[in-house]
């Protein structure tokens, strides 16, 4: 067994000392274009038209985000004081929460900009030095979420043998985190430690997330991948190849009901329907103790235009009816574990959930 660790995988999010270079996830798997954003505008655009997607990726963009509006160290606003740079972190933070509605990693990566504002405009940090802090500050949400990534990989791997066919739905890979993803961490550690793991990608309509991106990076990556379409699911189950699902999450909720891309809900039905464990991984970061339930989760509706032209190719009566929901709520009931970086969480999750955070308020 080998161990080296290196990632063969795209980064998502540069930063590249004045800007983010951020990939557009849009035009892969063909073109890997990295576009230059200098704005909050430009990131909130980025994020809203899933050029960047997947909940960490959000987060850390959105942190970026208000590192360039709110000014970085050495540029000049016209009103430069401490308290109205506080101002402009407050106003930036709360415009890019507007760009999605579901990835709870969003509003937590931007909560923690604004906190880290409030600690450094009342420590009356000098402007130029708060202005770097604040920076730093996204620059560490962006590298713990490389660490956090590996370690829920190795919770997650834990729970797999060699030679199991594991099935995954989405992108919930390095493109949609700083690095390695949760639910692909797992492959990319077993393909250092020289383990094979067979894997299944459901294209995941409409936006394709397996395909293109899923998909795109785990044959980059030399893991052995098999794609289907999403319809295919069951019956890959029922022929005996898959031994295992693992998906990512936008949200879970404090009962444990996970939102996650549309299409979720039917492969842990499916999965619980053949015996077979159905496992989420993601950051404490995507755990929302403030939602009680799944109901209350925020779902996101896309353009009927994903569903009816694709891509640029119509495949739908012009003027028919769409509904066109980007999430959906998995019920706890059917969720085997929750893999995190603090170890792998097991039902009910109304009290395990409870208990880990309490915990973890008492260090
Ligand atoms: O609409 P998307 O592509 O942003 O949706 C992404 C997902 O649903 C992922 O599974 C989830 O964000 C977890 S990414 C580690």
């Amino acid at each position: 067994m080998t161990t080296a660790s290196t990632y063969p995988g795209l980064i998502s999010l540069i930063w590249a000392g004045s800007q983010l270079q951020l990939l557009d996830q849009r035009l892969l798997p063909e073109e890997t274009v990295y576009l230059p954003l200098t704005d909050a505008e430009g990131v909130w655009e980025a994020i809203r038209h899933m050029k960047v997607r997947g909940a960490p990726a959000i987060g850390i963009a959105a942190a970026y985000g208000v590192a360039l509006g709110s000014g970085l160290p050495g540029q000049e606003a016209p009103d430069d004081s401490l308290g109205a740079w506080l101002g402009r972190v407050q106003e930036k933070a709360a415009y890019l929460a507007t760009s999605r509605p579901t990835a709870v990693n969003l509003f937590w990566a931007l909560d923690r900009m604004k906190a880290r504002a409030a600690a450094l405009a009342e420590a009356l940090v000098p402007l130029d030095e708060a202005k770097q802090a604040l920076l730093d500050e996204a620059i560490l949400i962006q590298s713990e979420d490389e660490a956090t990534n590996r370690r829920i990989g190795e919770h997650a791997l834990e729970l797999m043998k060699d030679g199991m066919g594991v099935l995954t739905h989405c992108n919930a890979g390095g493109l949609a985190t700083a690095k390695y993803g949760t639910a692909l961490a797992p492959f990319y550690l077993a393909k250092e430690k020289g383990m094979s793991l067979r894997v299944f990608a459901d294209e995941t309509r409409p936006v394709l997330q397996g395909a293109r991106l899923t998909a795109f990076e785990l044959q980059q990556a030399g893991v052995d991948v098999t794609l289907i379409c999403d319809n295919m699911a069951g019956m890959v189950m029922g022929k005996g190849w898959i031994d295992a699902v693992i998906v990512g999450t936008d949200r879970v909720a404090a009962n444990g009901d996970v939102a996650n891309k549309i299409g979720t809900y039917s492969v842990a039905v499916l999965a619980k329907a053949h015996g077979i464990p159905f496992y989420v991984a993601c950051p404490l970061s995507t755990i929302d103790m403030g939602t009680p339930t799944g109901a209350e989760i925020p779902i996101e509706e896309r353009h009927a235009e994903e569903v009816t032209e694709g891509f640029g190719k119509r495949t739908a009566p012009q003027g028919v009816k769409v509904f066109n929901p980007a999430f959906d709520v998995t019920p706890a009931e059917y969720v085997t574990a929750i893999i995190t970086e603090k170890g792998v969480i097991r039902p009910p999750y109304g009290d395990s959930l409870k208990k880990l955070f309490e915990e973890l308020k008492q260090g």
